[in-house]
């Protein structure tokens, strides 16, 4: 039954198909997905169909992008589980995002003020932090990981107290690959007023989003590792702390009322994206994700399950070096005695796209004492072939390097 569906929505990533055809067995989707069809239609729907800016038009085409570009909106809201498209801010990615709030944010801070993150976070989820604590004065506190690789829940909530003003967290790191519930973290978050923002740049892709359930105040993930195209990001915002978040860019679109001396800026969202945003782009996400709404959920997360269940039994029986307890999409690993880099040289010489190296994660693999690991990343196009392909690469590479 899994192997029918899985075909079916192989099918529909003409990516896959060009790569298969170039012998390449792409597992590397935690970096970028592969593209539905229905995407790229969308993209030349939009391009061929006599383009407009949005938001700023009178005429036809300019009513019928913005028109557009609105309803894409809703859809990606609606996806999201989120009360109201107009919490949702379009960005460029993950890394925007997150900076966006680190300056937006910035005026809610006082020296002493205490900014918590997770050991595991990528880049992407420290570095903004870390600069904002520096421009002022903040304190930039790590909530550790348990010998598993997951975060410590209950040093983490033992860490939330009265100077705590921000958490950021991602639910599933692009590293360890460990799913968490966070909903105690955000619960003790909620009473203590302490400002919550979740990196779900991988969880978005595993697990369909309930933000309205999860009720943290900001939630940020990237379209192009959703299955949908680059430079189109996610901001969602709870109303409650719409307020909160002054304008980080200046310029059209954004403003209210300017004069030469003066400027105020629009409500959320348009005050908070400012310029041409990339509207083909943000409506091909939208399609993207309104494609996904029609597919199975449960028999994804099943096959995503298996599939993991055996790619962790193979690495096990070589007696590869994990990192953490993988139990979702992916896994990091070393072989004994071999440099991550030379392993993944001669499984990409074989056809194997998988990343290796320190996967934007420099602390935490600091940490561990390592200076790279090698990832595969899964994501539900994937099937058994493409595992065996893998392990048969791995074995002839091990022989080589052994
Ligand atoms: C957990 C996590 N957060 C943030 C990012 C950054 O995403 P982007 O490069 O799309 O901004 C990534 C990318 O790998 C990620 O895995």
């Amino acid at each position: 039954m899994t192997g029918t569906l899985t075909s079916a929505w192989r099918s529909e990533f003409p990516g896959l198909q060009q790569l298969a055809a170039e012998g390449q067995t792409w597992l590397d989707s935690a970096a970028t997905a592969q593209k539905p069809r229905v995407m790229l239609d969308a993209l030349q729907h939009w391009y061929a169909g006599g383009v407009a800016n949005v938001h700023r038009s009178q005429h036809r085409p300019g009513e019928r992008a913005t028109t557009a570009f609105e309803q894409a909106r809703r859809d990606i809201a609606n996806w999201l589980g989120c009360d109201a498209a107009s919490s949702l801010v379009f960005t460029r990615g993950t890394t925007e995002s997150i900076n966006l709030l680190a300056y937006s944010l910035s005026t809610s801070f006082h020296p002493g003020d205490e900014i918590l993150v997770g050991a595991h976070e990528h880049h992407a989820n420290l570095l903004p932090w870390q600069q904002l604590a520096r421009r002022k004065n903040l304190v930039l506190r790590i909530l550790p990981l348990d010998a598993a690789g997951a975060l410590d829940m209950p040093a983490a909530l033992a860490m939330l107290g009265p100077r705590s003003r921000l958490l950021a967290v991602s639910p599933l790191s692009n590293v360890l690959g460990h799913m968490h519930d966070l909903t105690p973290l955000l619960q003790r978050a909620r009473e203590l007023d302490v400002l919550s923002v979740i990196d779900g740049a991988q969880y978005a892709v595993h697990r369909q989003p309930n933000l309205a359930q999860l009720d943290a105040d900001f939630f940020v993930c990237s379209a192009h590792k959703l299955y949908g195209p680059e430079g189109v990001g996610l901001l969602y915002a709870h109303p409650r702390r719409h307020t909160l978040l002054q304008p980080w860019q200046w310029g059209g679109e954004m403003v209210e009322h300017c004069d030469y001396q003066n400027a105020s800026a629009r409500p959320l969202p348009l005050g908070l994206e400012a310029g041409t945003p990339n509207t083909g782009g943000i409506i091909a996400f939208a399609a993207t994700l309104n494609w996904l709404e029609t597919l199975d959920r449960a028999a994804i997360e099943q096959h995503e399950s298996a599939l993991h269940c055996s790619l962790l039994g193979g690495l096990k029986r070589r007696g590869m070096q994990l990192l953490g307890q993988p139990d979702t999409a992916l896994a990091c690993f070393n072989a004994p005695g071999i440099h991550s880099a030379d392993l993944a040289m001669l499984l990409g010489e074989q056809g194997i796209a998988v990343r290796a190296g320190q996967h934007c994660a420099m602390p935490v693999l600091d940490s561990l004492g390592l200076s790279g690991a090698v990832r595969v990343s899964l994501a539900f196009y994937n099937n058994g072939e493409d595992l065996e392909r893998f392990f048969t690469a791995l074995d002839a590479a091990l022989e080589i390097l052994a």
